[in-house]
């Protein structure tokens, strides 16, 4: 117990200290000798993706004390989606923040980070690779399915499933009241393959987590096996110094962004990990990634683009077998936290049985890779789409703007039947980008107007700035960047404009002339049009200040490496 003593001017004291305090808690010097593993508890009444910490922290020490180390828990924030007002993406960085300095605080000599929920392992790597210690990540691991009338249901594709029904009025108050106690079998993460599930996966590919980590349900012995596994390893790290920048290298990187093309995985994974490479120096070159994209096809077929759930990805063989299918596209020599290398590794876990979940790359849920970066006069900065998740007629598609300035404005008007609106026009929301919002919020999920949801229609070419959920569909554009509340071009987009989406050529357009458009910015002197007015004090102010565009992962200017090493994935 020495690394990182409070500095009384007196090294000697300040450690006797601090071993007298931890006594009175009834450790003996024997124990206090050890390696010190610190375990992130994120558990909190209020977040049922973590509803198994404690089990898992139970099952960590276990390792940890097999291996001769000390383990101690310690709490940092927790987020869960659904309890994080205004929305978690907010609280993404102050997290981070958390989990980096009481790393740091804390005389550690490795890190377990338990955390499942869409946020935390993004927000728990973050803080790691800036901390810069020995880390591994535990997934607290998805929940189960539910049932409903005889129908295999999960969170949360089948919650808007539901919904739209019940906007379309094809289900009554009385069923989907019913509907609501079945849709999540059991405590942990989301069952599809939404964000929790695509930071699960990708962490498991990048090597920060043990191989075979990231599928096995919350509530299952396999899950409380990979916890112990895990403790076991982190008393492992600490020994042989292996800190998390030389796992989270380059090459993990590139096989993250590969990971998720291949999973169909969230729109969000591309956020975070540009959030996470930008703490270790990396940027995420988009036109690269949209390269890649053409070559990895969707092999996983899991909610919202294919049809399966977790458990059954875990049944099927988990990441290492979609990983050993992807075996010539990826980095084999990338370290893991196990010391060995990925290619090591995977040839350890081959498999070969016949399933349909995880699919081989000549038989693909969809032939190139989930995610397409566009570029246009809209979005000069990029932006993103899941084609995997797309109506194929809406692929290719030019149609009328009917434009919202923000959420309320959205809220007031989508619902109104004089709303003038056909299931060809493109709906647009402006200010629900990083600083707009602020915390760019999922509401890029723009609901169908109600009119023609009862008409039938099911998708329609939405465009906004702002995320949405893994788990949603739809032709959706999103994280369109610079953003409308920093004066993207975005914001002077108006109704009756005609906008022209072409995914093939990777093309979002606003069919107006550069000098009209010019002329609408001249002219425009409202400055901001955020939906909220600019803060005044605290983490809101911090925020808004501080905040970076999507492409930049929406990080803190003040928390990114202060050295630029590159960007991933490498031109090739
Ligand atoms: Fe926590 Fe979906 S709400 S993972
Ligand atoms: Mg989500």
């Amino acid at each position: 117990m020495a690394k990182g003593l409070p500095n009384y001017g007196d090294p000697g004291f300040s450690l006797f200290l601090r071993k007298a305090f931890i006594k009175g808690a009834g450790y003996t010097d024997d124990a206090l000798d050890r390696t010190v593993v610190g375990i992130v508890d994120t558990g909190s009444g209020f977040n049922p993706c973590h509803g198994n910490a404690a089990q898992l922290v139970e099952a960590v020490k276990r390792g940890v004390l097999l291996a001769g180390g000390l383990p101690v828990e310690f709490p940092t924030i927790s987020l869960h989606e659904s309890f994080s007002n205004p929305t978690s993406m907010y609280l993404r960085n102050l997290m981070s923040m958390d989990t980096e300095e009481m790393i740091k605080a804390l005389p550690l000599d490795a890190v377990v980070l338990i955390g499942g929920c869409d946020k935390t392992v993004p927000a728990q790597l973050m803080g790691a690779a800036s901390a810069g210690i020995p880390a591994i990540q535990l997934v607290t691991g998805s929940m189960l399915t539910g049932g409903y009338r005889g129908r295999r249901v999960g969170a949360c594709t089948d919650c808007r499933a539901y919904w739209g029904s019940y906007r379309g009025g094809e289900i009554d108050d009385a069923e989907i009241t019913e509907v609501n106690s079945r849709l999540v079998g059991s405590v942990g993460t989301c069952s599809v393959m939404g964000t929790a599930s695509t930071m699960a996966c990708v962490s498991e590919a990048m090597g920060i987590a043990l191989p075979g980590s990231a599928t096995p349900p919350a509530v299952t012995a396999d899950r409380a096996r990979v916890a112990e596994e895990t403790g076991r390893r982190a008393v492992g790290l600490a020994a042989e110094g292996l800190t998390i920048d030389r796992i989270l290298t380059e090459d993990a990187f590139e096989n993250a962004l590969r990971v998720l093309l291949a999973l169909g995985g969230s729109t969000n994974g591309i956020v975070h990990l540009a959030a996470i490479a930008g703490r270790l120096g990396f940027d995420i070159d988009l036109d690269t990634f949209d390269a890649l994209s053409r070559e990895t096809p969707v092999l996983v077929n899991l909610k919202p683009a294919g049809s399966h759930y977790m458990e059954d990805l875990h049944r099927a063989g988990g990441v290492p077998r979609l990983l050993n299918e992807l075996r010539d596209q990826l980095n084999l020599d990338a370290l893991t936290v196990t010391g060995r290398t990925l290619g090591e590794e995977l040839d350890e876990r081959r498999e070969d049985f016949p399933q349909d979940v995880i699919r081989t790359r000549d038989n693909p849920v969809y032939a190139s890779g989930g995610i397409a970066v566009l570029r246009g006069n809209l979005a000069p900065g990029g932006a993103i789409v899941k084609q995997a998740a797309a109506s194929p007629e809406l692929l290719e598609h030019r149609g009328r703007a009917v434009v919202f300035e923000n959420s309320a404005d959205l809220a007031r008007r989508i619902d109104d039947d004089d709303l003038d609106v056909t299931a060809d026009d493109v709906l647009v929301l402006k200010n629900i980008g990083p600083v707009g919002a602020p915390g760019m919020p999922e509401a890029g999920y723009i609901p169908i107007p109600k009119k023609l949801a009862r008409a039938g229609v099911k998708d329609m070419v939405r465009i906004s700035d702002g995320r949405m959920s893994g788990t949603a569909a739809g032709t959706i554009v999103l994280h369109v960047s610079p953003e409308a509340a920093v004066g993207g071009p975005l914001k002077h987009v108006r109704t009756g404009d005609m906008v022209r989406l072409s995914i093939s050529e990777r093309r979002l357009d606003v069919e107006i002339p550069p000098e009209e458009l010019r002329r609408r910015e001249q002219a425009d002197t409202s400055g901001t049009t955020a939906a909220v007015e600019p803060p005044e004090r605290g983490y809101a102010r911090l925020f808004v200040e501080q905040v970076t565009q999507a492409e930049h992962g929406c990080d803190f200017r003040f928390l990114r490496a202060r050295e630029q090493r590159g960007s991933v994935p490498r031109a090739r």
